[in-house]
C-alpha cells in the first residue's frame, strides 16, 4: 500500500497508509472500532476503490483478482451449498477443471479438520466449523495473499483459541502471506510477525511493532515474558488515545 486514502463523501476514513507486507509474513492489524480496518481490507481485495496504490507482486490492484482470498468475520458461506461446494466455489469461479477440484477440495477439507462433513450445510455446523469451512474455501484457491477480517470474532472463546493454533499449524505447513484484522491484542501478538496499529481520525498507521517471538508458536508462547512485554506495548499504543479521551470527559 502506498499513500492509500479512502473517503466516503465528507468522511475521510484513512489517509497516508503505507505498508509493505513481505512474502510469507503475517501482519496483524489492530485499531479502534470504526477506524477503517474492514475498509482497508476491502480496498486491498479490490472490492472498493481508494486513492493511492495497492499492489500485489508488483501488480496494481484495481478490482478483485485471483491470488487474493478473504476470510470474513461472519463466515460468508453460501447457506444453500454444502461444505464441499462452498470450498469448491472459488476453484469453479477460477475455471479450475473438475479433476483438479476433486483432488483439491478433500485436501483442504481435511486440512481444516472437516473430513466427514463434506455433505453438511452451514446451518448444520457450529460457528467454529463454519469458519473452518471459510478458511478451507480461501486456502483452496492457493492464494498469494490471505486477508482475514476478525476471522475468529464470531466464535466462542475456547473455539477461538483452538482455531488460532490450527491456523498457525496450517501456516507452518503452507506459509502464506497474511494480513488479518483482530480486536484481540493477544491474538495479534500470538499470530503476527508484526502488529500494525491503525488509529486517529482519519486513521493512519500509528505504530508497527515487530513481534520477535520464535516460531512455531504454541500455547507455551503465551507464557513467555517477551509475549507479555509485547502485549503491553500494543495495549499502551492502542489505549493512549482512549485514555486521553476519558480524561477529557472529566475536565
Ligand atoms: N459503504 C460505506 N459508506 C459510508 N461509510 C462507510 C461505509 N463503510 C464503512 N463506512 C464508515 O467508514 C468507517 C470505517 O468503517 P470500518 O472499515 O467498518 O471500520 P472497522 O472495520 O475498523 O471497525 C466507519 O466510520 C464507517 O461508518
Ligand atoms: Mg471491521
Amino acid at each position: 500500500m502506498r499513500g492509500l486514502r479512502k473517503e466516503y463523501g465528507a468522511l475521510r476514513v484513512f489517509d497516508c497508509v503505507n505498508l509493505e507486507v513481505a512474502e510469507r509474513e503475517i501482519v496483524a492489524l489492530v485499531g479502534p472500532s470504526g477506524c477503517g480496518k474492514t475498509t482497508l481490507l476491502r480496498c486491498i481485495d479490490g472490492l472498493i476503490p481508494a486513492d493511492g496504490e495497492v499492489s500485489v507482486d508488483g501488480e496494481i490492484v484495481r478490482e478483485p483478482r485471483s491470488g487474493i482470498a478473504m476470510v470474513f468475520q461472519h463466515f460468508g458461506l453460501f447457506p444453500w451449498k454444502t461444505v464441499y461446494d462452498n470450498v469448491a466455489y472459488g476453484l469453479r469461479m477460477a475455471g479450475v477443471d473438475r479433476a483438479e477440484i476433486a483432488r483439491r477440495v478433500p485436501h483442504f477439507i481435511n486440512l481444516v479438520g472437516l473430513s466427514g462433513f463434506e455433505k453438511a450445510y452451514p446451518y448444520q455446523l457450529s460457528g467454529g466449523m463454519q469458519q473452518r469451512c471459510g478458511l478451507a474455501r480461501a486456502l483452496a484457491v492457493d492464494p498469494r495473499v490471505l486477508l482475514m477480517d476478525e476471522p475468529f470474532a464470531a466464535v466462542d472463546a475456547q473455539t477461538r483459541e483452538i482455531l488460532q493454533f490450527e491456523l498457525l499449524r496450517i501456516w507452518e505447513r503452507q506459509p502464506t502471506t497474511m494480513l488479518f484484522v483482530t480486536h484481540s491484542i493477544e491474538e495479534a501478538v500470538l499470530m503476527g510477525d508484526r502488529v500494525v496499529v491503525l488509529k486517529g481520525r482519519p486513521s493512519r498507521i500509528h505504530e508497527e511493532i515487530v513481534v520477535d517471538l520464535p516460531r512455531p508458536r504454541s500455547r507455551a508462547t503465551l507464557t513467555l515474558p517477551r509475549f507479555a512485554e509485547l502485549r503491553e506495548r500494543v495495549w499502551s499504543t492502542l489505549m493512549s488515545e482512549a485514555k486521553k479521551a476519558e480524561f477529557q470527559i472529566g475536565s
